[in-house]
């Protein structure tokens, strides 16, 4: 931007110079009682004034115009963490693609407002916003960011035992996560979520998950977790925000929440990734209380376990999971319900200790 600035400056200097000359000229003219030729400088000052304009112009023009956009290319190396794309390239997709993508991430982070209990398009869901869980729209390291989605989907999962779309695993959270009722497939929203997916995924190989992805898999404690111990971590350090009753506190429009509730008729239900403890603990570890993340996590491992085990042991919407896990040796070491492959209790299989699970799975 130096460069036209300088030139603008010399314009206007050329210009002011050109009137001062003229007028001097015609003074010298007519003293000296010639006629005065005012043809020729006016040229050159209205050549002057349209190079301004051309300059100012160039300088005033939207950038994309003198550059081309940018690449579409994600922000990770296979060495460094993926921290989401760049959103400002949103705007430069251009056409349907980039309506949808934009859509997409605005559901992502206000859930809520469309599709909540008094939602503008639909009343499907329980009020929360995906990003309470995916936090920063899902681009957030460890913060169960949607990097491995586009990459890794359709997959086999064992919850179901069949072959998941993306669609289906939207849906999954919808129906569990937000205790709410799957979205149409050819609905506009979720070919929204879709399309944000995949943009998220740019530049991630099929098969390959990026550095940060998801959750963290916190180590396994010797003992089983101690909702007691959790209590006294809740209300020392959750309790502020979440509340007493762990109901949370709405935003002042009431359409969605400050602090999204933990548990009670509003929160995620029984069939949800966070009422395993193994998730539960690695969301609340890396990212909370709020402001916590990765870099300067503000629990320890065994606080974020035992308060997992505090928020998970409170009442909360019930599903009928008869049908997931058909598989039942597949189960994860930390699904609260039986019936096992193994000999340990739904006790054991709630608070751990794992470790034991895990080493006989194993084998
Ligand atoms: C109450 C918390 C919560 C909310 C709200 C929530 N999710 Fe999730 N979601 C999870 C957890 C936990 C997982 C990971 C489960 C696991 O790893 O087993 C997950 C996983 C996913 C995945 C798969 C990620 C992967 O890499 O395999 C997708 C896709 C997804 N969620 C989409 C959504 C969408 C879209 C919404 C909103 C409509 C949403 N989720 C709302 C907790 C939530
Ligand atoms: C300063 C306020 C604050 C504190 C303290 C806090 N949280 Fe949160 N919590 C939030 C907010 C805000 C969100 C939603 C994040 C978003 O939407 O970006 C959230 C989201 C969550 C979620 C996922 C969404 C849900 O409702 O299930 C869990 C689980 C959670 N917090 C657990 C905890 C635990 C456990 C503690 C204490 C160790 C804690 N939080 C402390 C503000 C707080």
């Amino acid at each position: 931007m130096i460069a036209p600035f300088f030139l603008l400056a010399i314009a206007l200097f050329i210009l002011v110079w050109l009137g001062i000359t003229d007028k001097a000229m015609r003074v010298l003219a007519e003293r000296a009682g010639h006629p005065y030729h005012a043809r020729g400088p006016r040229l050159a000052r209205i050549t002057v004034g349209v190079i301004i304009v051309l300059i100012a112009g160039y300088m005033l023009a939207p950038r994309e115009w003198s550059e081309p956009p940018p690449p579409m290319v994600a922000t990770y190396g296979p060495d460094s963490l993926w921290m989401g794309m760049d959103t400002t390239l949103i705007d430069r997709i251009g056409g349907e693609r980039e309506d949808l993508v934009a859509y997409g991430r605005e559901l992502i982070r206000n859930t809520a407002y469309y599709l909540g209990p008094q939602g503008t398009v639909a009343h499907l869901t329980n009020g929360m916003n995906c990003q309470n869980c995916h936090l920063e729209a899902g681009t957030k390291p460890w913060g169960n960011n949607y990097s491995a989605v586009w990459s890794t989907y359709p997959k086999f999962r064992e919850r179901s035992g069949g072959n998941e779309t993306v669609v289906k695993r939207i849906n999954d959270c919808i129906e569990r996560s937000l205790n709410g009722t799957a979205l149409d497939s050819s609905s506009l929203e979720m070919r929204s979520l879709l399309a944000y997916m995949e943009w998220l995924g740019t530049g991630i190989p099929k098969g390959k998950k990026p550095k940060g992805v998801g959750l963290a898999e916190l180590l396994f404690m010797d003992r089983p977790a101690d909702p007691v111990h959790g209590e006294a971590i809740y209300t020392a350090k959750c309790e502020r925000c979440h509340q007493k009753d762990g109901a949370g506190q709405k935003a002042a429009d009431a359409t969605t929440y400050l602090y999204p509730p933990l548990w009670g008729e509003h929160s995620y239900n029984i069939g949800a990734g966070l009422y395993r403890l193994g998730r539960f603990a690695g969301y609340v570890k890396n990212n909370m209380p709020q402001g916590a993340s990765w870099e300067a996590p503000q629990l320890t491992d065994e606080e974020a376990w035992d308060v997992a085990a505090f928020v998970n042991s409170q009442q909360r919407p019930m599903r009928d999971l008869s049908s997931d896990w058909p598989r039942i040796a597949a189960k994860p070491v930390d699904h609260p319900f039986g019936p096992y492959a193994d000999a340990f209790t739904e006790e054991q299989h709630k608070f751990g200790p794992f470790g034991p699970i895990a080493a006989l799975n194993k084998k």
